[in-house]
């Protein structure tokens, strides 16, 4: 159901949790003043306990009260990259929070997104959590439309249209072994623009060596449509591929576009939207093209897509 944002605001304030749009993906959103709001997200999303949600507000300096001084550089990056689609796992004020937030951890993750509805909310609002409006598991919501397929006709959503990134933010945190930024999540930013601003590549983290997780979320299945789908060598035979307006897949009944290979930004915008119309189509099993460049948003898209399919 669609909702203004003057009256999302009142639900927010109200203890609602409400769905809002981003640059990159929507998102559920609840005040941090309301942490019966917070649990309820996780209800919703059926997501686990032990994930944590991002905090999103309107300035770096509305997060401030948040956070402990760290004892690196974060300017270059904020002044880069926010408002925008990077999220930087930073030491946290914990007892200012509801643990639910950080789920343990002593760490916040922030972001200062880039979308004019909801910068106009956050203004008013104070800072909101958000973990993307999908249930745990499913592709990301790129669109109102998507929010309503997971959580019904009913539930309110303020339509910000189609999102312009459309895959989430590139997640932060810095190691101190290292005296590097490291990747936790691949994203919207890619890890070549990373690296203009700081001078160096991140490290990228795959799997973190020790048993707690650097970003909790990643071990959960992720991005996935219903409908079985397959990479690898293409079959003698599919109900669907999914793949590139510059390429045939006579082995297929039907065939779904992401776009261009000349464009990735364009294949983000798309990807999410398509891994839900596979699953409109009822086909038995589906097929997606991975063999895709190895540089810049690709590698993000690539991740993405890989974590579509089943094994
Ligand atoms: O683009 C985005 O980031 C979207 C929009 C709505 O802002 N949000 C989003 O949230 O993708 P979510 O909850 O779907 O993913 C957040 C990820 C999870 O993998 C979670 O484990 C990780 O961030 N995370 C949150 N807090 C963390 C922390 N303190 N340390 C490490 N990872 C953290
Ligand atoms: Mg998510």
């Amino acid at each position: 159901m669609r909702v203004s944002p003057e009256d999302a605001m009142e639900r927010l304030k109200r203890g609602e949790v409400v769905a809002l749009p981003t640059e990159t993906v929507y998102g559920l959103a609840a005040s941090i003043e309301h942490p019966h709001a917070i649990e309820r997200i996780f209800e919703l999303k059926k997501r686990p306990r032990d994930n944590p949600l991002i905090l999103h507000s309107s300035s770096f300096e509305t997060l401030l009260p948040y956070l402990h001084s760290p004892t690196f550089q974060i300017k270059p990056l904020t002044e880069a990259f926010w408002p925008g689609p990077l999220t930087l796992v930073l030491p946290a004020k914990t007892e200012l929070l509801p643990p639910a937030v950080t789920a343990g951890l002593s760490t916040i993750a922030v972001r200062v997104p880039n979308h004019p509805l909801t910068r106009h909310i956050l203004e008013k609002s104070g800072p909101l959590v958000a973990p993307s409006a999908n249930l745990s598991g499913r592709p990301s919501a790129t669109s109102q439309e998507h929010v309503e397929m997971d959580f019904g006709k009913e539930f309110p959503v303020v339509d910000g249209g189609s999102c312009s990134k459309g895959v989430e933010s590139t997640i932060l945190s810095w190691n101190e072994k290292e005296h590097r930024w490291q990747i936790l999540r691949l994203g919207a930013i890619s890890a070549e623009q990373l690296s203009l601003v700081l001078g160096e590549p991140p490290i990228f983290v795959q799997k973190s060596s020790s048993s707690a997780p650097l970003c909790p979320g990643t071990k959960y299945r992720h991005y996935s449509p219903v409908t079985p789908l397959k990479s690898g060598p293409p079959p003698l035979k599919v109900g669907v591929a999914i793949g590139f307006q510059e390429r045939n897949y006579p082995f297929a009944d039907q065939v779904l576009i992401l776009g261009s290979l000349k464009d990735p930004q364009n294949v983000a915008q798309n990807l999410y939207s398509t891994l839900r119309q596979l699953d409109q189509l009822q086909v038995p099993e589906a097929w997606i093209d991975l063999d895709l460049p190895q540089m810049g948003l690709w590698t993000t898209l690539r991740e993405r897509m890989v974590k579509a399919t089943h094994p």
